[in-house]
């Protein structure tokens, strides 16, 4: 359109003409398009590329549904939140992901139903994200998938295309703390059982109900795009070093006033020693030691001096020993010292006999080097001097 103004200089109302009619077109356009106004641009190339509000002129309208059999797939888009998205924000439009669609009536779609609809996209994101799509390939979604299980989590299931905001920060790459606080109710759509017990976990409950960030969540114990299975050997022998990732961080754990020692302290009791023995030569055999979840609890961890489910209690640590020692009675626990190093507090007498060990073993040892020392003195001179015995 623009271009003809470039002609030679003819009649004046051949001039005004051809400017009047291509105001028109533009501000025709312009409330056509009032979003995306950005003026020269609109008429010159979107001959056969629809533009969002093309789209969301319909899409908007509340109440509109797909028909699959007796299923009905509302398909109002929320142009505020679409707005919002990351993928608006980045340039992403509905045609891009939506490339067979240029018009109205739209194609005919072959799903039979809802999901096997959102399963048709599943190449969809390849095209922008092969990174996550190829980490994704060997997960425990994707192998069950596979297996014949339609309701694996797949791409839609965890970022909705229309809504999802940005979840790592544009600089940094970081995940964002808010992003963070999600995760588990993103998890919990399926798995439901083990999000309401982390939730009344020590973990949980300080995230969901104190918006702390500190604590593990989902993807902190089983990745996220990778996830592999937890019930394998190599899962369960290294559990102890996924726990230690922060119990052994001064810097998280002085908040909360809790011990970085139990790692070590773990590791040199007898059951975690045979772990770390165990693991270092055979480590995909399963071990029979306990190993922190066994003691600790899993999803439902608690603080170990909470009165009703803490292991500081010795009868519930009890039960969590009878396990294994199925014979141990009531004081079988106190026959172990945990986490803690001797003090004066906790087991004075290992303490004591400790300190007195601490003492006596380099007193003695140092008398007997001594008494060598001088013997061993006492003969040279004695040689030197000629002297015999
Ligand atoms: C004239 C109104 C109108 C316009 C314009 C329109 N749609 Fe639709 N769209 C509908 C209606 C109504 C449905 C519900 C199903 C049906 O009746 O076809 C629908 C369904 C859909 C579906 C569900 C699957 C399917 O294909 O039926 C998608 C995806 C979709 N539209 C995307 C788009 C995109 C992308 C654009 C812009 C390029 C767009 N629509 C433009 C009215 C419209
Ligand atoms: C980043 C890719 C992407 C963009 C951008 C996108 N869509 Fe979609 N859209 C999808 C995917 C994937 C599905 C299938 C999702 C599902 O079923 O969970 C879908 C489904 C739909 C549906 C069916 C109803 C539903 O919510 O499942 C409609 C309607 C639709 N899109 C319209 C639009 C419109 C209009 C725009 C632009 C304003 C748009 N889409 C932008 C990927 C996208
Ligand atoms: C046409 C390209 C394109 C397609 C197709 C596309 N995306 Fe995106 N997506 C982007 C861009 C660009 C970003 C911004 C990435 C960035 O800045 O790191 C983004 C961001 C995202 C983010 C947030 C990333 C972050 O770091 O915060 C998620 C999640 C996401 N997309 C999921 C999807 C899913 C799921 C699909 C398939 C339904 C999809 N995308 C399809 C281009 C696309
Ligand atoms: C089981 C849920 C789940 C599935 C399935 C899933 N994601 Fe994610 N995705 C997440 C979570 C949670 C995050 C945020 C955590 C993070 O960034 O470390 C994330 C982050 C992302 C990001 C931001 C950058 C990054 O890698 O951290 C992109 C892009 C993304 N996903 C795309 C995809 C695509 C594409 C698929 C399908 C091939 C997919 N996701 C499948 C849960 C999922
Ligand atoms: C759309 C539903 C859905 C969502 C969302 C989902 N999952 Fe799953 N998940 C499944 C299904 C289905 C299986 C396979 C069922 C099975 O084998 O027990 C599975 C399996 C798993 C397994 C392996 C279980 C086992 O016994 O081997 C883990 C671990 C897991 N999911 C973690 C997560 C995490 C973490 C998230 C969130 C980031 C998440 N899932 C989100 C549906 C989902
Ligand atoms: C502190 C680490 C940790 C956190 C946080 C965590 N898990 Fe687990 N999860 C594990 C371990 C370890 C196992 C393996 C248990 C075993 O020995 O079989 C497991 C097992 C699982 C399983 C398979 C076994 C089962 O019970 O069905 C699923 C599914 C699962 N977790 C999902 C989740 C979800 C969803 C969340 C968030 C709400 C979550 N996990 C949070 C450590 C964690
Ligand atoms: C054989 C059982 C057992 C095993 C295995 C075990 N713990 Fe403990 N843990 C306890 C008991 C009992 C307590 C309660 C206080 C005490 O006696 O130390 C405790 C206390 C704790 C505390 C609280 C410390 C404090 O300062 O309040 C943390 C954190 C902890 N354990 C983490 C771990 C980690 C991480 C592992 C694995 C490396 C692990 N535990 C292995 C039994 C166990
Ligand atoms: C991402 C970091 C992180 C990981 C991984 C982690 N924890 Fe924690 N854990 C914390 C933080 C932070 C607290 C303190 C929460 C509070 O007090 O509000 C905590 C608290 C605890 C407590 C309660 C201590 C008390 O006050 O009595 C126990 C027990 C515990 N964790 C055990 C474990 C075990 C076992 C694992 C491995 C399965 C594990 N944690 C993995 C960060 C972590
Ligand atoms: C996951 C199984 C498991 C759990 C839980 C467990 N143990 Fe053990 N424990 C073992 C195994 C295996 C041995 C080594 C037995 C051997 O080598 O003869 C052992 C050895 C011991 C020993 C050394 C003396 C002996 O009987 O050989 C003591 C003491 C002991 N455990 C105490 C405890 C206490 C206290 C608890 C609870 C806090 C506990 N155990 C929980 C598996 C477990």
């Amino acid at each position: 359109m623009h271009h003809r103004i470039r002609l030679r200089p003819p009649h004046i109302w051949t001039v005004s003409l051809f400017l009047g009619f291509g105001l028109l077109v533009f501000a025709l356009a312009l409330s056509a398009s009032p979003a995306q106004a950005a003026p020269g641009s609109q008429p010159a190339h979107q001959e056969d590329k629809p533009n969002n509000d093309f789209c969301l002129a319909c899409h908007q309208e509340e109440g509109v549904t797909k028909k699959f059999g007796n299923e009905q797939l509302p398909v109002t888009i929320n142009p505020t939140e679409f707005g919002f998205s990351v993928h608006n924000e980045e340039g992403v439009s509905c045609v891009d992901c939506h490339t067979d669609i240029s018009d109205y009536p739209h194609p005919n779609v072959k799903a039979k139903n809802t999901r096997d609809f959102t399963l048709s996209f599943l190449e969809t994101c390849k095209e922008c994200h092969e990174e996550q799509y190829t980490k994704v390939q060997d997960s425990v979604h994707q192998i069950a998938f596979d297996d014949g299980n339609k309701n694996a989590a797949v791409c839609m299931d965890c970022h909705n295309p229309h809504t999802q905001t940005r979840l790592t920060g544009k600089t940094s790459g970081e995940l964002t703390l808010s992003a963070r606080l999600d995760i588990p109710a993103t998890c919990a759509q399926c798995h439901t059982e083990i999000y309401d017990t982390y939730k009344t976990s020590v973990h949980g409950n300080a995230l969901t109900e104190e918006n702390n960030t500190d604590v593990p969540t989902c993807i902190d114990c089983h990745g996220v795009h990778n996830i592999q299975s937890p019930s394998t050997v190599t899962f369960r022998n290294s559990t102890p070093f996924l726990c230690a990732k922060c119990h052994t961080d001064e810097s998280i754990m002085s908040k909360y006033g809790i011990s970085t020692n139990v790692l070590n302290s773990y590791v040199s009791d007898f059951h975690g020693t045979t772990v770390k023995l165990f693991e270092e030569q055979f480590p995909d055999q399963p071990t029979n030691k306990p190993v922190c979840t066994d003691c600790h609890g899993l999803h439902d961890i608690s603080r170990v001096d909470n009165p009703e489910t803490g292991i500081a209690m010795q009868e519930n640590l009890l039960v969590k020993c009878q396990r294994c020692h199925p014979d141990a009675t009531a004081n079988f626990p106190a026959a172990w010292m945990s986490h803690y190093e001797p003090s004066p507090e906790n087991y004075p007498i290992v303490y004591y006999v400790n300190l007195f060990y601490k003492f006596f073993i380099p007193t003695v040892l140092g008398g007997m080097i001594l008494f060598v020392l001088t013997d061993i003195y006492r003969r040279i001179v004695n040689r030197m001097k000629g002297v015999k015995h």
